[in-house]
């Protein structure tokens, strides 16, 4: 059995990679949340490597606030490079694989097509600068990583745009949704099962991955949906070309995933699918 540490356990892809963990018994998984291993916290990094050897590292601990980046840039950068650079380096010395997950923000959305992995990053916000140089670090570290990167993250767990419209629904009665920016939502729960999947099967190149649902959708697209799924008749959406955020959005982030679907026997639904999905087990499990 191949041990796995999962780094960020609290997080919203850390939750879903738990619950798909039993669909895999040949991973023996640890999951370690902040408080048990802070990443950011380099010597206690390395002190715990020296007694703990894993086979992978999936280290879905992250920076993740993406607004609030652009006022405390440095913490972004410590916690998205310097501590993704610490832990590539003792995964390449302790010949762990590493699984690191970078973000379609790295792009400037201009293309106005979907990105494929050899498509020069140009980030506008702190999070997607930090976040490319944390991807730039894995890869200069010369250990066996996959790096994947994903889109508009969402699921059952945390705060996120889809949780965060459930709670909106119920204190307002008019919600103001983006039409500005494309991308694709993915449901955390399908890049969990993908990336563990990956992991077990031992078999695809260590490289980057562009990896999410598929299709594309503006965020009105988005709420649209999960309203419409949740019968909820009430809330009253209007479209909005611009919503002022402190950090800048790349207009369209859509991610090709071409190669993944080359080189890796991996199914990727389209986010309508996926999203559907969620909601229907949601709704069984209550
Ligand atoms: N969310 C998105 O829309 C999105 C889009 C593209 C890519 N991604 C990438 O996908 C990955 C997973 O994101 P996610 O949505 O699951 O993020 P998330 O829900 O914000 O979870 C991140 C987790 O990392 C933990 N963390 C933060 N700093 C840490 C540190 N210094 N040491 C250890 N743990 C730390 C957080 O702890 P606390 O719970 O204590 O805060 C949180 O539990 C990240 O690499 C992210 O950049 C996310």
């Amino acid at each position: 059995m191949r041990k796995v540490l999962v780094t960020g356990a609290n997080g919203q892809l850390g939750r879903c990679i738990a619950d798909a963990a039993h669909r895999y018994p040949e991973l023996e998984l640890f999951f370690a949340t902040r408080a048990e291993f802070d990443v950011d916290d380099l010597d206690a990094v390395s002190t715990f490597f020296e007694s703990h050897i894993f086979d992978v590292v999936i280290n879905t601990a992250a920076y993740t606030a993406v607004d609030q980046a652009e006022e405390e840039p440095e913490k972004a950068y410590h916690t998205n490079h310097t501590a993704v650079a610490h832990l590539a380096t003792i995964c390449k010395e302790q010949r762990m694989v590493l699984v690191h997950f970078s973000t379609d923000y790295v792009f400037d959305g201009n293309k106005g097509m979907p990105y494929t992995e050899t498509d020069p990053t140009h980030p506008i916000n702190v999070y997607g600068a930090s976040k490319q140089k944390g991807e730039e670090a894995v890869s200069a570290s010369g250990a066996d990583a996959y790096i994947f990167r994903t889109s508009w993250l969402y699921s059952q767990y945390g705060k996120n745009f889809y949780t965060t419209m459930l709670r909106l629904a119920k204190e307002r009665k008019i919600l103001s949704i983006t039409t500005g920016e494309r991308g694709t939502p993915t449901n955390a729960n399908v890049l969990a099962e993908v990336s563990l999947q990956i992991i077990a099967e031992k078999t695809l190149p260590f490289d980057y991955y562009h990896l999410s649902n598929e299709g594309e959708a503006t965020w009105f697209d988005f709420a649209e949906m999960i309203f419409q799924e949740h019968e909820n008749n009430d809330i009253h959406l209007e479209r909005t070309d611009h919503f002022k955020t402190k950090a800048r959005r790349p207009v369209y982030s859509v991610l090709s995933k071409e190669r993944i679907k080359d080189v890796g026997n991996v199914m990727l639904p389209h986010w309508k699918v996926s999203l559907k999905k969620l909601i229907a087990d949601q709704q069984s499990a209550t």
